[in-house]
């Protein structure tokens, strides 16, 4: 007999890999739509994952499913190189549009893990240089040379270490500044000692093809750092003629207020790499980079079957036409702004809230044991699990697995930040009263 959803959810681990069922909360879902997931028992959840920073536009935004039946009626499948297509074009186009500096080339691939592949790849070809510098802390994808430079959480790595020629330094931590010291002046001048250091020691700077980055840590813990901070890391690389990638797979479209972080920052990459919310969960990503960088990496040198799919790409441009006729950004700075008002009134109350990291409406809210102020990810579990009985959902990052990632979709409203933002104070209040109780 054809088993019902419930039943095959019952049988799921014997199914799905644990490492694809991942780690919070596996909701049973039937149906998407805007900021709300509607569950298999018949409740809806307010959102404030977009299921990693993807449903910028909203979950299935009538735009963008319209979008997807109209290129379903024409094309479904380049390859490009076997056909050419207008979406891919059109999207090139409108992509240069709003991507910082000089960054107008594509190559378009399906996940942001290709997209760093790519960006790699493109800065050793160019330079014919072997290394790759990045931070401690950021997290670029799991395929054997993403993985190479992800450094966000041992575990990723264990028993599969990369042999990629990569060296890391430490990010930008201002928490770790020492009393009565500007922090911005110390993680600025530890950057430089830290880079002297490696290139004293470890690796020469003519070696070194890219220095890569994400402008905002993501799977690390949501850490912001200084403006300065990242302009210097574009001086040190300037210095020594070394490409600066950025991967703005989660900090891109939208999700710090502006079109990408580089703008938000004032510091220009010239590579990037962008996926999740350029095409509101339908794979696409892309390795970007000035026409005169892409020009010289030869036919060959890289390729795709799948990437820059036209259904994928006719989504990509719905999206931005969204962002645009919805006043996106702007939507998301402001109620960014808000949440993040809202947040500090609720730590107010509590013990267990650390820090709230926050760049548009990306932000982290870290969760601490209270007696000792260190990492508390068991008092975070029980945050999310309470909150998602009260009826939203967040997200998790930090490499303790510490800090609440709110994401919501940039369409979110006042009146949902309001509502998720009380159920978010009512689990913060039963668990602080549960551990104060023991
Ligand atoms: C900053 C960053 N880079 C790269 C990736 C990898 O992207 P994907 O999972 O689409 O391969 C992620 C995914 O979470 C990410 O957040």
């Amino acid at each position: 007999m054809e088993q019902t959803f419930e039943q095959r959810i019952k049988n799921m681990p014997n199914r799905l890999a644990p490492s694809m069922a991942k780690d919070h909360p596996n909701l049973p879902v039937i149906k998407e739509e805007g900021c709300y997931y509607y569950g298999l028992d018949g409740r809806k959840y307010l959102d404030f994952t977009s299921g990693i920073a993807v449903t910028n536009v909203g979950h299935r935004h009538p735009k963008v499913v319209q979008a997807i039946k109209d290129a379903a009626d024409g094309l479904m499948h380049g390859p490009s190189g076997v056909i050419m297509y207008d979406s891919i074009l059109r999207l090139a186009d409108e992509l240069a549009e709003i991507l910082p500096g000089d960054l107008d080339c594509f190559f378009f691939a399906n996940s942001g893990t290709e997209a760093i592949e790519g960006a790699i790849k493109l800065a050793k070809y160019v330079t014919e240089r072997p290394y790759v510098i990045s931070f401690t802390g950021c997290f670029h994808g799991r395929s054997m040379g993403a993985l190479s430079v992800t450094t966000s959480k041992s575990k990723y790595r264990k028993f599969m270490q990369p042999s990629g020629l990569t060296y890391q330094v430490p990010y930008a931590n201002e928490s770790e500044c020492p009393n009565g010291v500007d922090s911005e002046s110390y993680v600025i001048e530890k950057l430089e000692k830290d880079f002297e250091s490696l290139f004293i020691h470890q690796v020469t700077p003519e070696e070194v093809a890219c220095v890569i980055l994400e402008p905002v840590l993501g799977e690390g813990g949501y850490i912001v750092p200084p403006k300065a901070w990242l302009k210097k890391v574009r001086e040190i690389c300037d210095r020594h003629q070394i490409l600066l990638i950025f991967d703005e797979v989660q900090t891109g479209f939208g999700r710090t207020g502006n079109w990408f972080a580089a703008q938000t920052f004032d510091v220009n990459p010239d590579i990037m790499a962008i996926a999740k919310g350029i095409a509101s969960g339908l794979p696409l990503s892309a390795t970007v980079a000035s026409n005169e960088l892409m020009k010289k990496w030869p036919l060959g040198s890289h390729g795709t079957t799948f990437g820059g799919n036209p259904i994928a790409c006719s989504v990509g441009l719905a999206t931005l036409e969204i962002m645009k006729e919805e006043n996106l950004l702007e939507n998301t700075r402001n109620m960014g702004h808000y949440a993040v008002q809202k947040l500090q009134q609720i730590k107010d109350k509590y013990n267990v809230i650390g820090s709230i990291r926050a760049v548009g409406l990306m932000i982290g809210i870290e969760i601490i044991n209270p007696y000792t102020g260190k990492p508390n990810n068991e008092g975070l579990m029980k945050i999310l699990d309470l909150a998602l009985e009260k009826g939203v959902l967040f997200y998790l990052c930090g490499k303790h697995s510490e800090v609440i990632r709110m994401i919501p979709p940039l369409i979110v409203t006042k009146e949902q930040i309001d509502d998720g933002l009380r159920m978010f104070d009512e689990a913060v209040s039963e668990y602080e009263a549960s551990i104060l109780n023991d």
